[in-house]
């Protein structure tokens, strides 16, 4: 049971390490930017350098280094960045600096649960990735989060999904932890503290009045290969195989994380 939400103030250095450049993250960035294209299609703008006149207002909540916004930023759009962790926005800062985007940000330090405080409006778009699974009440956040966007506005939420960490520790024959409800372990900070069921994430969005406009496994398959020397295979095919089926059950469902955005409904 996750008493409070976690703060990334301690693990900000080592989250930073942990993502870029690493198989992991590469396919993540790669099918969701797949379904950012969608979304930004879905929401009436090309994929592409945008007119300021066109440009979306962006909040990516609980938004970390702002890895994925900064791309969508770079096409124009306006992103508001809120995090609970002032070390993580520092660093996001910089790297936004660095990539030369500071005018396309605004930086909100506050828990996503009280970002209204910091919006003037509503927003045309939120990004709501790997957030839930580190807080104490996971739907009641993503509840509080529509409230902040504007009809016929999209949120995209990625959460690590229950049924992948569950499969993780049948295939490694973890079943005195899995017996045990799968506590966190405290030595893998970077392990979430917990996986978030599917069902409570689609129910939420649509008692909120949003309508599910797509849903994606995130590393459908990649992290159940047991052995990375077994096989025939370059990493490149990974990436394109992984492509290929996290549109599709039954692998959509096993991903590590599932990515699902919605519409909100006049
Ligand atoms: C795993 S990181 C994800 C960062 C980013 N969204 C991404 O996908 O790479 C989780 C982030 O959520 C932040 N966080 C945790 N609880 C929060 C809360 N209640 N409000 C805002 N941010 C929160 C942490 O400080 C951390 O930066």
């Amino acid at each position: 049971m996750i008493k409070q939400d976690r703060n990334f103030d301690d693990l900000a250095h080592k989250f930073a390490a942990s993502i870029y450049g690493t198989a992991k993250g590469e396919i993540r960035q790669t099918v969701v930017w797949q379904d950012i294209e969608q979304i930004l299609l879905a929401l009436g703008v090309p994929v592409g350098n945008i007119e300021q006149s066109s440009a979306l207002s962006v909040l990516d909540a609980g938004g970390g280094l702002a890895q994925l916004s900064q791309k969508i930023a770079a096409l124009g759009h306006n992103v508001s960045l809120c995090d609970l962790s002032s070390e993580m926005l520092a660093l996001a800062k910089q790297d936004i600096t660095d990539n030369q985007l500071i005018d396309n940000y605004r930086f909100i330090h506050s828990p996503v649960q009280q970002v209204a405080e910091h919006l003037s409006a509503p927003v045309d778009l939120i990004l709501f990735h790997a957030v839930m699974e580190w807080l104490a009440d996971p739907i009641g956040a993503l509840a509080t989060l529509t409230e902040q966007v504007k009809v016929g506005g999209i949120i995209s939420v990625m959460f690590y999904n229950y049924n992948g960490l569950l499969f993780k520790n049948l295939i490694c024959g973890n079943l005195n932890h899995i017996e045990q409800g799968m506590p966190h372990r405290k030595r893998f900070k970077l392990q979430p503290q917990q996986g978030i069921a599917p069902e409570s994430v689609y129910q939420c969005l649509e008692q909120a009045g949003f309508e599910i406009l797509g849903k994606t496994g995130v590393r459908t398959f990649h992290d159940y290969m047991q052995n990375h020397d077994m096989g025939d295979f370059t990493f490149e095919q990974i990436v394109a195989m992984e492509q290929k089926l996290c549109r599709q059950e039954p692998f959509l469902s096993l991903g590590r994380y599932i990515h699902v955005y919605a519409r909100k409904k006049p």
